[in-house]
């Protein structure tokens, strides 16, 4: 059911819902997540199950404010607080050592909890409404099936998991990329997944170079898991392929006028004298891609593509969340069917 979540009252029905144990849709800037109370395990083991997600991959815990995340945080370092400060409420999401006792089975067992205060108003009414019943975090992980694209509306969320489930309606999310994951835990920020805020301003908000995972050269066992750091993520059911503009027009040009179950998505103009292609203009800037990103790939899948050609995002830092999720989008794709574009 999906209920307006800008009504106090749709608010006070959903924090009662997540104070017995239920699970909720919830809008936040970013994605929807699929939310449990952070501290009732048997809630959160349904995270887990409705998602097919293995139970050892933690989860993001969400917080009203910073003092909410000290409750489930031990020994915040210099630099993890200096960027909830610079970035919070926002689509940042900082790693950071948990307090014994707190939240054991949202962190999948970890002695790290992931925390993020969302900057969506509707999330953050909810989360004050949450802590006035006695409940002080959300584990919420995106609102999709395991390894599928992350929903950025309403009915995209009921599209996963259907009509049981009470959804929080919070309009099309703004952001439209997961957060930025900082891990804290190392006494260096180190990235493990780009997102909304770009390496460019963690630097500027806390002095510090921010690390990638690969490049601290860990053994993985012991590097914090992240689900959204495997390779094959975010992908629809629509092999895709990542090219460059003249890739895509010689590509275009070989098929013919008669080619169709094929989508394309590309920022240069394109000949395309195949009427039954579908063509959609990618925007000129990464924010606005971002925000479209997933709701597109759906869009492509509900309208029976067979195949969708992207065109390869700049290499820029500004676009990096966006190339992220467009290479794991293809790299899903290796292991998927043949295609069967018709070519006339
Ligand atoms: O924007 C977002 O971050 C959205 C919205 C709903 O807040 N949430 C989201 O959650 O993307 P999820 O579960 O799809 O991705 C969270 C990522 C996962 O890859 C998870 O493994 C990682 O965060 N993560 C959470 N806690 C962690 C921890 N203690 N150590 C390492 N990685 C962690
Ligand atoms: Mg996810």
């Amino acid at each position: 059911m999906i209920l307006d979540g800008n009504t106090p009252d749709a608010i006070a029905t959903a924090a009662q819902a997540l104070q017995r144990g239920e699970l909720l849709g919830l809008p936040t800037e970013t994605v929807y997540g699929l939310a449990a109370d952070a501290t009732q395990a048997a809630a959160v083991a349904k995270i887990f199950s409705a998602k097919g997600r293995p139970s050892d991959h933690p989860l993001i815990v969400h917080v009203a404010d910073m003092a909410d995340a000290e409750h489930f945080a031990d020994r915040l370092p210099t630099f993890a607080r200096q960027l909830m400060q610079a970035f919070w409420p926002g689509p940042l999401t900082l790693i950071v050592p948990r307090a014994p006792g707190t939240a054991q089975a949202a962190a999948g067992g970890q002695d790290s909890i992931g925390l993020r205060c969302p900057a969506h108003p509707v999330a953050l009414a909810l989360l004050q409404a949450c802590r006035d019943l006695g409940v002080r975090g959300l584990a919420a992980p995106s609102a999709n099936q395991f390894g599928r694209v992350s929903p950025t509306t309403a009915a995209h969320v009921q599209a996963e998991f259907g009509d049981g489930l009470l959804i929080l309606d919070g309009g099309a999310c703004s952001v439209g990329i997961e957060s930025t994951i900082i891990d804290c835990t190392r006494g260096v920020p180190v990235l493990l997944r780009p997102g909304g805020i770009t390496r460019t301003q963690i630097k500027a908000a806390c002095g510090l170079d921010l690390l990638l995972n690969k490049e601290l050269l860990m053994p993985t066992q012991i590097a914090p898991r992240a689900s959204g750091t495997l390779e094959a993520h975010y992908a629809p059911k629509a092999p895709v392929r990542l090219m460059s503009a003249k890739a895509l027009q010689t590509a275009i040009d070989i098929l013919g006028p008669g080619a169709s179950g094929l989508a394309i998505w590309s920022r240069s103009p394109l000949q395309v004298r195949a009427a039954q292609l579908l063509v959609r203009r990618m925007p000129d800037d990464a924010v606005a891609t971002a925000q479209q990103l997933f709701a597109m790939l759906r869009s492509f899948d509900d309208q029976g593509c067979k195949l969708i050609w992207i065109e390869t995002p700049p290499d820029d830092v500004a676009w990096e969340g966006v190339r992220d999720r467009l290479q794991r989008a293809t790299a899903a794709t290796v292991v998927s069917a043949p295609t069967t574009v018709k070519t006339a």
